[in-house]
């Protein structure tokens, strides 16, 4: 089931999320497979479980887009681990569709996990992937990509995006 993206503006996307508890349920792995087939719908390749409304610690990530089945990864309760380097590069979010801007993350970075069945691993990731995961455990931790942009673009945009919400065009 594709769920509803809650946009930049929504109260759920600006929280500090729980940890999953619960493991080996079939509400986590339902919630992880809508996940998967929501940010497969929107063109992602990462989506955080606030931005379907739910303050709750997981997080899904495919850089492939869907075409290499090897590399969708669900993480609960994700924690980074390790950081090094530097990469700069364009970044965007479901959530403040239509905004892209460059974003100064680690290179390389390595995060202990959970899987829905509450067993513990690590993935270390370099590039788009060293990205994504920073990006998406960001959203846990209730940050967008905005907070990482200087004062100046952050509210640029936040003025525009404000321009959209009057028009009834971000909903
Ligand atoms: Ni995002």
């Amino acid at each position: 089931m594709v769920l509803r993206i809650r946009k930049y503006g929504d109260p759920v996307l600006e929280a500090k999320c729980d940890p999953v508890t619960g493991f080996n349920t079939a509400e986590l792995d339902e919630l992880a497979a809508n996940m998967f087939e929501t940010m497969y719908a929107h063109k992602g390749v990462g989506l955080a479980a606030p931005q379907v409304g739910l303050s709750t610690r997981l997080t899904v990530i495919d850089v492939s887009a869907g075409v290499d089945e090897s590399q969708k990864m669900v993480l609960v309760n994700p924690e980074i681990l390790h950081k090094e380097g530097i990469q700069i590069g364009e970044e965007g979010c479901l959530s403040v569709p239509g905004f892209r801007e460059d974003v100064k993350r680690a290179m390389k970075t390595t995060v202990r996990a959970q899987n829905t069945k509450g067993e513990t691993f690590e993935v270390t990731g370099e590039e788009l992937l060293a990205r994504a995961l920073q990006h998406e455990i960001d959203h846990l931790n209730g940050i967008l990509f905005l907070k990482h942009l200087s004062m100046l673009k952050r509210d640029l945009i936040r003025r525009k995006i404000r321009k959209l919400v009057k028009a009834g065009e971000w909903n």
